[in-house]
């Protein structure tokens, strides 16, 4: 696979782009697969790297993968709990939640610390004060974590940080504990809510999920079932930005829009030109557009992860917009490279201002981290003249057939 993506910019967009299932839904319904005694099938799963490696982690866990299309029919009748010391774990975030389903499933687990984007600092001790307080004991040598338990326990946990990763983890932990888990201060996003709903199909007892206090009461078996992921809000929000950045006329489906509110609230805000319907969002051409305040906040707030694709468009807002990042601090890499096409941006401890409208210009650029990329695939679709993006293996991870997609809608992409 190319390393980079070309694009030369410039050209106004039309036409219809379909969103994939969520990624970030995908990456912990597969590890809680770990978990079933029999067959699950799972519908349209997105054909990204970070699926390719819990695929590669699931079969070293003799669990057999069998893809036809975009399903998958995923069989764990014969799993075996062995040490996840594969590259693979630390090509991304998501490989963390094996330690919740296999703690689950075997009370032992032995694996390499997660990795994911660079995005600063990203602990997990909340993942694990949850697994103790259910009874494990957590051992770490190098790069290798051990959780081992007797017996779980449910147990009242209260989250200080309303972690995605961490309620997710809990929760896969706490499907076969014994009584009553509450999860308070739980995440609220529909990744959760996806995850939980498939769960309880196959035979858990989870209340909540979407709220902020998550109840689990432990069973002793789950069944097999058959799910539909829910659509990647990141990607439609990705492709929403590029059409109000770009787009002549540019309809967006399998959408679903309350999960992406923030962002089209703000998008009309700066002026863009946005109708949605129940499974759908059309862009229309937008010109004008001025400059916004936007501050990330955990779901139903302003995504982290829509902070950087929207910076290009802002870019071309007049006036000044400023965006405070309350969840990852350092996830500013991209405002760097959009530098170097010669946007105005001032970038310092979990700020940003941004100045327009600019003319951003093609130039050799890099992508450090998935979202940057996307964003820098934004910018480079509105530069003149041409761009590359190096490292495009980040986008690869988590935007399905990015280029064809681009292509589909009229860019000058390769
Ligand atoms: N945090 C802690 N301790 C923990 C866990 C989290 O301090 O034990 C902090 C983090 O450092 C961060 C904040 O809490 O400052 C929120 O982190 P969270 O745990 O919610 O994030 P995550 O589960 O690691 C998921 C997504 C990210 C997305 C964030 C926020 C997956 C695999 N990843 O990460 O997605 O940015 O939630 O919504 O679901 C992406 O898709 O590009 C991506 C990075």
């Amino acid at each position: 696979m190319n390393d980079f993506i070309k694009i030369r910019g410039g050209k106004p967009l039309e036409g219809t782009v379909k969103i994939s299932s969520s990624k970030n839904a995908t990456v912990a319904v597969l590890p809680a697969v770990v978990l079933a005694s029999e067959i699950v099938k799972l519908y349209d799963v997105p054909e990204i790297e970070d699926i390719n490696a819990l695929i590669f982690l699931l079969r070293k866990l003799n669990i057999s993968v069998e893809k036809n299309d975009d399903n998958l029919t995923i069989d764990p009748t014969d799993i075996k709990n062995v040490v996840l010391d594969f590259d693979e774990v630390r090509k991304l975030r998501a490989s963390y939640y094996f330690m919740g389903a296999l703690l689950g499933r075997f009370k032992h687990v032995r694996m390499l610390y997660p990795g994911g984007c660079n995005l600063g600092p990203r602990p997990i001790d909340l993942h694990l004060k949850g697994f103790e307080s259910l009874g494990a004991r957590i051992t770490t040598d190098n790069d290798m974590i051990e959780i081992n338990a007797e017996h779980l326990v449910g147990d009242e946990i209260y989250l200080d940080i309303a972690s995605v990763g961490a309620t997710i983890n809990i929760i896969l932990a706490a499907i076969f504990a014994e009584g009553r888990t509450v999860i308070h201060n739980a995440a609220k996003e529909p990744e959760i809510i996806d995850l939980s709903s498939m769960l309880n199909k196959m035979g858990a007892r989870i209340r909540g999920a979407g709220t902020s206090d998550i109840t689990i009461i432990g069973v002793s078996r789950l069944k097999g079932c058959i799910h539909d992921i829910i659509p990647d809000r990141i990607e439609a929000g990705t492709y929403i930005c590029l059409a109000a950045a770009v787009g002549k006329d540019i309809l967006i489906e399998n959408v679903i829009p309350q999960h992406i509110e923030a962002l089209i609230s703000k998008l009309e805000e700066a002026g863009a030109k946005i109708e949605t319907g129940v499974d759908y969002v059309h862009v229309y051409e937008s010109n004008d557009l001025k400059a916004i305040d936007i501050q990330t906040q955990t779901f139903p707030g302003f995504a982290t992860d829509l902070q950087q694709p929207i910076t290009p468009l802002l870019c071309k807002a007049k006036g000044k917009s400023h965006v405070v990042e309350t969840i990852y601090p350092e996830r500013f890499k991209h405002c760097n490279e959009l530098i170097k096409m010669g946007a105005n941006i001032e970038c310092n401890e979990a700020k940003a201002n941004i100045y327009g409208p600019v003319q951003l210009h093609g130039t050799k650029i890099r992508a450090t981290d998935l979202r940057c990329g996307a964003a820098l695939i934004i910018a480079a679709l509105m530069a003149d003249g041409e761009t590359i993006i190096e490292d495009a293996y980040h986008i690869y991870r988590g935007y399905e057939g990015i280029v064809e997609k681009l292509k589909g809608l009229g860019a000058d992409a390769e």
